[in-house]
């Protein structure tokens, strides 16, 4: 469905505001079919799946892993089960697992739970698993090294993500690698995982028992592709850290009011945990490129969105109540065009 060759937008505000001498690009993920970076594996997994004559494909999912594989599922014309964590997923990304005709079971557990779940009933039956421990998805993954080694014609720095069940982290450096082994680069970037605060478990070196946050794209507590991820983190010189829900949603609101970027609020811990590094003065005064990965779009979490102070009652309809409420001048100035 033409996933992939997403946009890698110069950051207008953020960036420019940030101590230092930052390039800071956004690589905007919500752009692909299903909306977030899992239609990149997920084409290949489930080509994969239709190839070795699987009965279906199954995965646990915070929900966007959900949507992708419903949806490729759909399009193969496969039948695919997902398994989410009951009341912890975003409103967009059910309907998407509803709609693509996915049998949806909302488990009483956490994400970890259900990846336990459908890793025995693999083990059972002739199922394909399309999670992130799925070969096929971290070569998919790949990709998105590869699109932003050619936007900007050598690797960046630094490459940030959010880092859930530590699949994309792991993919995105495998992908630099694979790069620098063909001669495109010379050096790949240093990699930087964030993980929501209640969700750390690769910052505390420990698994989460009960995740918590309201991304919760990252509620995971207990990574399944832990080693590769901090193999990753260590090997580029890289670094793993937790960035707090007023961090994560002071970024998220600002890519989207400033930026004009409307993410996830997962999406926004790669950029929150940037302007962290940047103002204790972890880049230094060089000139450094920073990618941050924006894993999921906006309007997969409509919930989260208008949470806050948002006036929507009715007005009437009248213009000059509608200025004054927009808070303009009601006095008569030269108009723009007629
Ligand atoms: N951002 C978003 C929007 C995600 O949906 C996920 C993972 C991540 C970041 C973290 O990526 O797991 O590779 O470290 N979502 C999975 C899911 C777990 O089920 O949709 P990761």
């Amino acid at each position: 469905m033409l996933e992939g060759g997403t946009p890698l937008i110069p950051s207008a505000s953020i960036g420019p505001s940030l101590p230092g001498s930052i390039r800071l690009h956004l690589k905007y993920e919500g752009l692909n079919p299903t909306g977030s970076f899992k239609d990149r594996g997920m084409v290949v997994a489930v080509a994969k799946a239709l190839e070795e004559g699987a009965e279906a494909t199954i995965c646990a999912s915070t929900g966007n892993t959900s949507a992708a594989a419903s949806a490729y599922s759909a399009r193969a014309g496969m039948a695919s089960i997902v398994l989410v964590p009951h009341g912890h997923i975003a409103l967009g990304k059910l309907a998407q697992a509803v709609r693509h005709g996915a049998k949806v079971v909302c488990v009483d557990g956490n994400f970890d739970e259900c990846l336990r779940l459908v890793r025995e009933i693999v083990s059972k039956r002739r199922i394909a698993l399309v999670n992130s421990l799925n070969p096929y998805r971290m070569d998919g993954q790949k990709s998105a090294a590869f699109e932003v080694c050619d936007a900007l014609g050598e690797a960046p720095t630094y490459h940030a993500l959010p880092v859930g069940n530590a699949g994309n982290v792991t993919a995105c450096w495998w992908g630099y690698c694979h790069y620098r082994e063909l001669g495109m680069i010379p050096v790949q970037p240093r990699m930087l995982g964030f993980q929501a605060a209640g969700a750390a478990p690769l910052v505390h070196g420990a698994p989460v028992a009960e995740p918590e946050t309201r991304a919760t794209a990252i509620r995971i507590g207990n990574p399944a592709r832990w080693r590769d991820a901090m193999r990753a983190i260590n090997e580029s010189r890289g670094l793993i850290s937790a960035v707090s829900e007023d961090e994560i949603h002071s970024a998220y609101a600002r890519l989207a009011a400033e930026e004009g970027v409307f993410v996830e609020p997962a999406s926004a811990a790669s950029v929150a945990g940037v302007i962290r590094l940047a103002e204790n003065g972890y880049f230094g005064d060089d000139e450094v490129t920073v990618v941050c990965t924006l894993t999921g779009h906006g309007l997969k979490d409509p919930d989260y969105a208008l949470e806050q102070e948002t006036d929507l009652t009715p007005t009437e309809a009248d213009a000059d109540t509608i200025l004054d409420k927009a808070g303009l001048e009601t006095s008569a100035k030269p108009v723009l065009h007629s």
